[in-house]
């Protein structure tokens, strides 16, 4: 019965896939004696429901994407339910209404049971036949994830339906509840044994004793591994009244019934209560001694997971598969495209291996994912990162010391508003009421504490609370000396904007100071280091190309674009080197998903024009949910896929890691894994589409014209170099571009409200 539609559903999105995602097997398997697991084996992913970061929990396309993107040995992970006349399904909860669209098609069919001793209310696998769910849909059953697909009508699937029609190169049943189908008179003991003759079930796995050792002989011997699943260290296991705590001390016991155990990944990674990382327990250790395979749980790309991972979740897994001390025997995992990447390309990396020039990894602020933006702590980082370029936005203090920060307005990246509110002002040339840094001498800003900056606090998404104001903030010419000193930096860029305003009504010469800081510190003659000068006013750039330096001048596109004309781009020849333009002008993305791609990159390059791209971020927040929450599939499709020079981003140790994988040289062999996404094909098996957002517009020869540069006037005489701020003419934008609008998060907190009107 549930064949016809799951099956359909499942062809198509295989064929879709295919030709998204090469049919390349995996990298060559590496020396396996590298691996601290059990037998030497690398260790094996499992997707938890499939892929269930993405599509439905247990639906035949979740599945079927897990196993087209993920390592080609990768295990199917099914949460078994029995049906009031015996048949397995593989449904994530005991009660069928959190995950699909029970409710609605039964409204008066919810029941209370006793659940190991707790009454629960809700839509039962048991008081239903398998033919009364055929209408049933699966749903998103985690609201932080899309929920355009509950409209696509996933049918509820069988053990049998996976089994048979995917044929996965590995199976895993977890009961989690036997004791409450025991009690509804359904056996899973005979449920599994019979289950077990049709088809081939690699583990099974529970949290009940007794249950495992009421199977333990009839599985042995045989290919199927018993898993014992631990639940919090506090719950108590109903057959033997123990805490899995307890439990966890008698590894002897269980081993007389099961090959290994599962457990929550903090059992092995513990974190403190401010979410880092405390040293490692003794149980993977412990479970290897005892002969048991151990596997962790609970991975998924989009929580927040320990600080110290600054959002990398890569880094999460490699800290439990590729450590010096142990390495866990598998990971259990919503978003397993991730941890397949991770055991093939990423681990055992050889650290001093330097990697390919391409991209150009081009620091946002130095490392300002871990470090408050702009300090000698964010540059320091980016250079043991291993950013290749160093970057500056540089700003002008009132005493006319040019400085690095990420913002004019000192209150987005500093403490001045605790101390220096009285020097608030509106200022509509530059749009903001603020405390900006042209108001403030040098040696006041130096009293100030930086902050790091945390772009999506609605999402409870922090960046390193250790860190929220360490490091000091660092003049130009300090910064040029600490890339100069760096010999693995190639370069430095210095992002100027504001140069108009700040000449005409801030006495200040911002790009006279640069040129004269760049001199005084060698970069004209003394040092091999490149630099590079960025501006989204082509006045500046144009000004600077006077100057007849050697500088690789990179002009700014600030808004997003979905197409330049010739004619503009021969203009852009005329003042500049190279472009920076922003990652939705690459791939166009409508309410979180991508719809397609521009050929704005191959535009560009085919007047010589280097094309860096912004802005990177590890957080999955900032990535269109194409890519899977995966920093690293962001990085890849844009690399290989559109074939960008460099990439712009607050984590500069990721870009490195990922050019560095070993996946990426592999040529035709290269696995689904590091092979980029295919822009809009997600959205393609959704019967539902989100609205159509009016179409970027195209870059005209006008967005990029400006009014000549002004000459430096003279200081203002007002003592508190406020200047004629809030009396100022109308507003004249800075530069002749629109300001970005819609921002990344804009457009997840639209896909939010999208998803709710559809309903
Ligand atoms: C793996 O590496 C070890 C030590 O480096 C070596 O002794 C062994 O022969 C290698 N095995 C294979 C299959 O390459
Ligand atoms: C691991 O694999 C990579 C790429 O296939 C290879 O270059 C490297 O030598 C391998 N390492 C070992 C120890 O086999
Ligand atoms: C499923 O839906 C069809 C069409 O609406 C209906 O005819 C059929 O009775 C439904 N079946 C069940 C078991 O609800
Ligand atoms: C629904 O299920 C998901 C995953 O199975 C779980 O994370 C979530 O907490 C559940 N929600 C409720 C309201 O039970
Ligand atoms: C289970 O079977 C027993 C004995 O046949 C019976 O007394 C009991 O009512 C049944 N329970 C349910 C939930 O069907
Ligand atoms: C578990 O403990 C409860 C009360 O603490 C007791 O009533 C029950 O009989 C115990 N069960 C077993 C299997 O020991
Ligand atoms: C381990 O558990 C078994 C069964 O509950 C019990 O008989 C045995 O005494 C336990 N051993 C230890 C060291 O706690
Ligand atoms: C390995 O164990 C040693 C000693 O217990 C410890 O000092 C070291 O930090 C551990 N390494 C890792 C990566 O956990
Ligand atoms: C700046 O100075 C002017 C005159 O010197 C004064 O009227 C104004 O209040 C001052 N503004 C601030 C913010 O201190
Ligand atoms: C540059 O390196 C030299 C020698 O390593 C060191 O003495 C100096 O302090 C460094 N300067 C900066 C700005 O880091
Ligand atoms: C470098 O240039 C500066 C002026 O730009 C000049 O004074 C200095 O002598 C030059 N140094 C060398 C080694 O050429
Ligand atoms: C734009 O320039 C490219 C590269 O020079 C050229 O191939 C293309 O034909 C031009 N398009 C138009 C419309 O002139």
């Amino acid at each position: 019965m549930l064949k016809l539609k799951a099956s359909t559903l499942s062809i198509i999105l295989l064929l879709l896939c295919l030709s998204v995602f090469s049919t390349a097997q995996r990298s060559a398997k590496n020396n396996t004696s590298l691996w601290k697991t059990l037998n030497g084996d690398p260790p094996l992913a499992v997707a938890r429901g499939g892929f269930s970061g993405i599509f439905p929990d247990s639906s035949m396309t979740g599945y079927t994407l897990a196993l087209i993107t993920g390592l080609p040995d990768m295990i199917l992970w099914c949460d078994v339910q029995l049906t009031s006349d015996g048949a397995g399904i593989c449904f994530p909860e005991l009660t069928l209404n959190n995950g699909s669209d029970i409710e609605g098609l039964f409204k008066k069919s919810s029941n209370t049971y006793l659940v190991n001793g707790v009454s629960r209310t809700g839509w039962f696998s048991v008081d239903f036949t398998l033919d009364a769910l055929i209408n049933v849909s699966l749903t998103q059953g985690v609201f932080s994830r899309s929920s355009l697909f509950d409209h696509s009508f996933f049918q509820i699937v069988t053990v049998e339906d996976v089994a048979r029609q995917l044929k996965p190169p590995g199976l895993w049943l977890n009961i989690q509840h036997d004791a409450f189908f025991s009690q509804q008179n359904l056996s899973m003991r005979s449920y599994v044994i019979s289950v077990s003759k049709s088809v081939i079930v690699n583990y099974i796995s529970s949290p009940e004793v007794n249950f495992l050792r009421s199977i333990v002989t009839r599985f042995k011997p045989s290919p199927t591994k018993l898993i014992f699943r631990f639940l919090g260290q506090n719950d108590i296991e109903p057959s033997t009244n123990q805490t899995y705590g307890s439990l966890l001390k008698n590894l002897t016991f269980i081993k007389t019934f099961a090959s290994g155990i599962l457990v929550p990944k903090t059992y092995i990674w513990p974190l403190d209560k401010d979410l880092y990382l405390m040293p490692h327990t003794s149980v993977v250790l412990d479970a290897h001694k005892e002969g048991l395979e151990i596997f962790a749980s609970d991975f998924a790309n989009d929580v927040p997971f320990a600080y110290d991972y600054n959002y990398d979740p890569v880094a999460e897994y490699l800290n439990f598969i590729d450590n010096d001390n142990f390495s866990v025997d598998g990971v259990l995992s919503d978003f397993p495209i991730t941890p397949s990447e991770a055991i093939d390309c990423f681990s055992h990396m050889d650290k001093n291996n330097s990697g390919p020039a391409i991209p150009l990894v081009i620091s946002h602020e130095g490392a300002s994912g871990e470090y408050p933006g702009c300090t000698d702590l964010a540059y320091k980082q980016a250079i043991s990162d291993g950013a290749d370029i160093l970057d500056c936005p540089v700003q002008m203090s009132k005493d006319g010391i040019p400085f690095c920060l990420g913002s004019i307005n000192l209150i987005e990246r500093t403490t001045a508003a605790q101390s220096l509110s009285n020097l608030v002002v509106n200022i509509p040339e530059l749009n903001a009421e603020g405390i900006f840094s042209f108001s403030v001498d040098w040696s006041d800003i130096q009293t100030l504490k930086p902050v790091i900056l945390h772009p999506y606090p609605e999402a409870s998404l922090y960046r390193n609370p250790r860190n929220k104001n360490a490091g000091s903030f660092v003049a130009l010419s300090d910064f040029l000396a600490l890339a100069n000193n760096a010999t693995s930096i190639s370069g430095v860029v210095i992002r100027i904007e504001n140069a108009s305003y700040l000449a005409e009504k801030q006495g200040l010469g911002v790009t006279d100071a640069v040129i004269e800081a760049l001199s005084k510190a060698g970069y004209n003659n003394k040092t091999s280091k490149k630099v590079m000068i960025q501006s989204s006013n082509s006045a500046v750039l144009i000004k600077l190309k006077e100057g007849k330096n050697n500088y690789e001048l990179v002009y700014e596109v600030e808004e997003d674009i979905r197409d330049a004309l010739n004619s503009t781009i021969l203009d852009i020849t005329k003042f500049a080197n190279s472009l920076v333009i922003n990652k939705n002008s690459v791939y166009i993305r409508n309410f979180g998903f991508l719809t397609g791609a521009t050929d704005v990159v191959s535009k560009l390059q085919a007047f010589k024009l280097p094309v860096y791209v912004q802005l990177f971020r590890n957080e999955f927040f900032s990535q269109a949910w194409d890519f899977f929450s995966d920093a690293y599939v962001e990085l890849n499709s844009f690399v290989v896929g559109a074939g960008v020079d460099g990439v712009i981003t607050d984590f500069p140790g990721t870009a490195n890691k990922y050019r560095r994988n070993r996946c990426l040289t592999l040529g035709k062999d290269t696995p689904s894994y590091m092979t980029p996404v295919g822009p809009g094909s997600l959205l393609t098996v959704s019967d539902t589409q989100p609205p159509a957002l009016a179409p970027s517009p195209i870059l005209e020869v006008a967005d990029v014209t400006e009014p000549p540069f002004p000459s430096v006037a003279a200081k203002p005489d007002t003592d508190n170099g406020t200047g004629d701020g809030a009396s100022a003419p109308p507003p004249k934008q800075p530069s002749g571009q629109a300001k970005l609008v819609a921002g990344i998060f804009l457009s997840n907190i639209a896909i939010i409200l999208a998803t709710v009107l559809l309903i």
